[in-house]
């Protein structure tokens, strides 16, 4: 019953809102088969990210150093998991609420690009894109097709792990200089991206949701703050509890992929009748 009640209070606020922002976490594309990080059996339960070396991985792998057994797997089990990734009904609801003019910005700290899959065409990706590859030579930032990005992907994998660097170097020169690519996605100790772009849409909105994310790692985790302190309403989601429980109007306990499509229908029920 209180799930019921605090349905329709999201759905209420949503269906105000002038102008709602999504913040969102890898919880977001749990169901779509993609782990999480923190949850038991998350990524960063069997994987050191320290071992990994952050983004100076790239630079290991490139150089001809060694790449640590971890990394390689790391790699190839994201390979995998993202090739067969699409969106669930929590990225469609968001691309929905989209086309329906009430979100107007999703940021996002997942590099999987599935809200834009999804539909949504303003997305923020703090963390960057694993569909973008930027030249280690002269910046210049290339989109690939799915079909492009897993079958290099998956030949990287190959030469990694039969340490074939040539072979590694032949098949990440993607650049029109000649340049060998790195996936556009920030590593440990490397600048996050567009925050500032980012901290004003926040600070814009009237309605902030706060999607599958532990808030554990900064800068990201500041948005719901300076939604809050710009006088946003906050709703959130997670599957495992409420990790801004002190800024939200709304927490709720349960799956993205479940609840935002309950809360879409109310808000499409709450606009056909109403004032809003
Ligand atoms: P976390 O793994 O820290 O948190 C994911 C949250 O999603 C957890 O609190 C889960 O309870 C929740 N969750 C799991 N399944 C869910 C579902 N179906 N619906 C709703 N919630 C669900 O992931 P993030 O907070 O996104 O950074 O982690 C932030 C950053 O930490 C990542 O972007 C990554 C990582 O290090 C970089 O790689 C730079």
């Amino acid at each position: 019953m209180e799930l019921e009640r605090q349905i329709e209070e999201a759905a209420t606020y949503i269906a105000r809102a002038r102008k709602l922002v999504a913040f969102s976490g890898a919880g977001v594309s749990a169901e779509s088969g993609i782990p999480t990080f923190r949850d038991p059996g998350g990524l960063w339960d069997r994987f050191d990210p320290l071992e990994l070396g952050g983004g100076d991985i790239f630079t290991s792998i490139f150089s001809g150093a060694r790449v640590p057994q971890a990394a390689v797997d790391f790699v190839s089990e994201m390979v995998a998991v993202l090739e067969r990734a699409r969106p669930n009904p929590g990225h469609y609801a968001l691309g929905e609420l989209e086309r329906m003019g009430i979100l107007r910005t999703v940021i996002t700290q997942n590099i999987d690009n599935l809200h834009r899959e999804a539909g949504n065409t303003k997305v923020i990706e703090v963390h960057g894109n694993i569909f973008r590859m930027a030249c280690m030579i002269c910046g210049n930032r290339i989109m690939l097709e799915r079909e492009e990005l897993f079958a290099m992907g998956r030949e990287l994998v190959e030469m990694l792990r039969a340490g074939n660097i040539q072979g590694i170097v032949r098949v990440a020169s993607k650049c029109r200089c000649g340049g060998v690519c790195r996936p556009d996605v920030v590593g440990f100790g490397e600048p996050v991206q567009e925050m500032p772009r980012a901290i004003s849409e926040a600070q814009s909105a009237d309605v902030l949701l706060i999607l599958g994310t532990s808030g554990m790692v900064y800068p990201a985790a500041y948005i719901p703050e300076y939604a809050k302190r710009a006088k946003a309403r906050l709703v959130e989601i997670n599957a495992t509890g409420c990790y801004f429980q002190d800024l939200v109007e709304v927490g709720m306990v349960g799956k993205s992929g479940e609840l935002l499509p309950r809360i879409l229908e109310r808000v499409k029920y709450l606009r056909s009748y109403s004032v809003f």
